[in-house]
């Protein structure tokens, strides 16, 4: 087979066209593949050619086919440099930045308005002069309930649904979940002698079904004062003073009598519902009663005074536990607890 002088040219200007019609990456490398290939390639095929061409051919052939081969390799460098810069000129303008544009605004973060709320709180009993102190979340079912006047198989545990830790310890589950804040009554007494002022905030948990005034993990601040001559009176005060700190001297407030083991006389302090004004029988915030209670408290039990080795003939004292998330719904005249902890941006930015 000879080839002239004309098909090479031929070659040439297919092999080009072919070049030219490749636009990205993958078409210069089938480009490539196709005519340079080192199995199959169309010119390494006619290179390997020469052999077979006739002896005084041969080197103008040769010369023919290594020419044409280097004009390939050049011309597929030069594509991929143009492809490049296209691909380069392209990003300035679909990734054009530019600097006279406004900044975007950041959004900054708040405190939800359950720790907003709370915070509030511990600073109006320690103006009162009440220190602050943390218990675990994590408690002994002798603290949250036995040390605390509820023994196992007493009717009052059924106030609080618990959620207890399944580890059994010489065969019993002993760890649970706090119900309430009161253990740390107990944990306080234990540690200090009185005088004692404290407030402990924290998270609780109760296995209830939800509504618009209960959920199953909630806040509370347990408040304990225990000293020489303390009374209820002292405890109303308190309670007053707090109220009115956080709602304002129009709010109502009502105690009404109530049972906690660990107190004794025991009450319920409530406010005056802010959603239906006492008007609406089928209020879902006061279920029709008019009231929302936000807290319970007493005058500390003498037995609980005296198992901490205090002496209850000298020392009395009064408890108060008070739930946060109540306290938040009536300072915003929010309906639903639930909406607390959903975490919907749009309820939460309001606060
Ligand atoms: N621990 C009680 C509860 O969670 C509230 C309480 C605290 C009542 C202190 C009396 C005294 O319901």
């Amino acid at each position: 087979m000879t080839v002239s002088a004309s098909a090479f040219d031929a070659l040439r200007q297919d092999a080009l066209a072919g070049l030219a019609r490749a636009t990205d990456e993958a078409g210069l490398e089938q480009w490539r593949v196709e005519w340079l290939g080192r199995q199959d390639g169309r010119l390494t095929r006619l290179l390997r050619s020469v052999r077979e061409q006739p002896a005084a051919e041969r080197p103008a052939f040769g010369a023919a086919a290594n020419g044409l081969k280097q004009a390939l390799e050049a011309a597929l460098g030069e594509r991929e440099e143009a492809l490049r810069r296209e691909a380069l000129q392209a990003l300035t303008t679909t990734d054009a930045l530019d600097v006279t544009l406004p900044g975007r605004p950041q959004a900054l973060g708040r405190l939800h308005p359950v720790t907003q709320t709370l915070r509030d709180c511990v600073q109006a009993f320690a103006q009162m002069g009440f220190r602050v102190v943390e218990g675990p979340e994590v408690e002994w079912a002798a603290y949250n309930f036995d040390a605390v006047r509820i023994p196992e198989d007493h009717p009052a545990r059924d106030m609080w649904d618990t959620i207890w830790v399944d580890t059994l310890i010489g065969g019993e589950r002993k760890m649970l979940l706090r119900t309430h804040t009161s253990p740390n009554q107990v944990r306080v007494m234990e540690r200090m002698q009185p005088p004692v002022r404290v407030i402990v905030p924290g998270k609780c948990y109760r296995q209830e079904a939800t509504d618009a005034t209960h959920e199953w993990m909630l806040t509370q601040i347990e408040g304990l004062a225990v000293d020489e001559g303390i009374r209820m009176s002292d405890l109303k005060g308190v309670l007053y003073e707090f109220a009115r700190q956080m709602f304002g001297a129009d709010r109502k407030i009502i105690f009404h009598h109530s049972y906690f083991p660990f107190v004794e006389p025991g009450v319920e302090m409530a406010i005056d519902c802010f959603i239906c004004r006492g008007l609406g029988a089928a209020c879902s915030t006061c279920h029709g009663t008019g009231w929302i209670e936000i807290l319970g408290a007493g005058m500390v039990h003498p037995e609980i005074i005296d198992n901490v080795g205090y002496d209850s003939a000298r020392h009395t004292g009064f408890a108060f536990g008070l739930g946060i998330e109540r306290v938040a719904l009536l300072r915003w005249g929010i309906e639903d607890i639930r909406n607390f902890y959903q975490n919907d941006v749009r309820f939460l930015e309001q606060f």
